[in-house]
């Protein structure tokens, strides 16, 4: 079967202000690689080589970044949409690319940890009108949640008060062209989106077969900070130490990435960490599920579980920094001016801990 892949890039990204102002969350960095990237690969992995990338308000960002996928022996065609007016309706966007071919959608924030090679043939093989990923959760009211019957799934409900089942919809859905005869049909849910448990939902309804697939291993949405560093922990936990670039008058424990070019001195760093390329880290504590992009630069400071994006400076902290996400191009320094005084210049939707 030819199938192609849909990954979704557009949306709003409100959760994950004020890093959105500026740039696409699909581009966030999870262990020093964008989380597109990995869905990217993950399609690739099961054999799919047409991938649309629906795209929004983002969109040069994540042209550039991704280009036309030759990088991974892909052919990348960019979907622009509106509006983000909901996962129905990105597909109806992509419906003219998506042709009369089965396709994987993928969201563009989440990761799974096995990939989906499995899958793609579990769904060729048995051959039903859609499959959609599913994986228990402690809290299915936060979630669109499916109730099962006889290996098919009998209805679709987003965040119900009173769920049926613990199984949340995963964010990785397979779709025969019968998919497109419903997204046309529905109407937009009362946050004003076209909906895709409404789509899923109207399948069942015309007695199209919709089978779940319980996923066992680990999956993250990463629109969240909280899920975003989780992700970033999970990534790195599978990660192999390698140093590349130079280390002096340091401790490393554990498995550290130094990529070509970084620069340790005086440091201890613990792992799993990451630390890219032309990065200086110099007479500091860098501790476990820490990714710090390239081109940043650390001075006398302690950091733990948390993301450093590129070109970013942090000296002189004088209490530990954990569980935070740094942007690009951003400092946090320490002042010797008087009077001795905080100061910021901090954008929209920030948030800032001290003590
Ligand atoms: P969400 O995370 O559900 O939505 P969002 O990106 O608008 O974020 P927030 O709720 O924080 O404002 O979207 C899941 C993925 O699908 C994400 O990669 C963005 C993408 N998307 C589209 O491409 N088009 C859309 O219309 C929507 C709603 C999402």
């Amino acid at each position: 079967m030819n199938l192609k892949g849909l990954i979704l890039s557009g949306g709003t990204g409100s959760r994950l202000r004020p890093i959105t102002h500026t740039s696409a969350k699909q581009l966030v960095p999870v262990a020093n690689k964008p989380v597109l990237f990995y869905g990217i690969e993950s399609l690739r992995d099961a054999g799919i080589t047409e991938i649309g990338i629906v795209v929004g308000d983002t969109a040069a960002e994540i042209e550039e970044a991704a280009g036309d996928g030759s990088r991974w022996g892909v052919n990348i065609t960019y979907i622009p949409q509106e509006a983000p007016l909901g996962l129905a309706h990105a597909v109806l966007t992509a419906e003219p690319f998506l042709g009369d071919s089965s396709f994987v959608m993928y969201l563009g924030d989440n990761l799974l940890r096995d990939g989906i090679s499995d899958l793609v043939e579990k769904f060729v093989t048995n051959g039903p009108d859609a499959l959609i990923l599913l994986q228990e959760v402690p809290n299915p009211e936060a979630y669109g949640v499916a109730e099962c019957k006889d290996g098919a799934v009998v209805q679709l409900v987003e965040k119900p008060k009173e769920p049926r089942s613990n199984l949340a919809l995963v964010g990785i859905y397979m779709f025969t062209p019968a998919i497109h005869e419903c997204t046309r049909k529905i109407k937009p849910s009362p946050r004003g989106e076209l909906e895709i448990t409404d789509a899923i939902q109207c399948l069942i309804d015309e007695g199209k077969r919709v089978e779940p697939h319980v996923v066992s291993g680990w999956w993250k949405d990463t629109g969240k900070l909280d899920d975003m560093l989780e992700a970033n922990r999970l990534i790195l936990d599978a990660v192999e130490g390698d140093i590349r670039g130079t280390v002096e008058d340091s401790e490393i424990h554990g498995r550290v990435v130094v990529e070509k070019g970084a620069v340790i001195t005086g440091c201890t760093i613990r792992g799993p960490v990451i630390i890219g390329e032309r990065t200086v880290v110099r007479d500091s504590y860098i501790g476990p599920y820490t990714s710090i992009s390239n081109d940043a630069e650390v001075g006398n400071s302690e950091i733990e579980h948390s993301i450093i994006l590129e070109q970013s400076k942090v000296l002189d902290l004088h209490g530990r920094m954990e569980g935070s996400l740094i942007g690009k191009n951003v400092q946090i320094i320490r002042l010797d001016q008087k009077p001795r005084a905080y100061r910021f210049m901090v954008g929209d939707n920030s948030w800032i801990g001290i003590i």
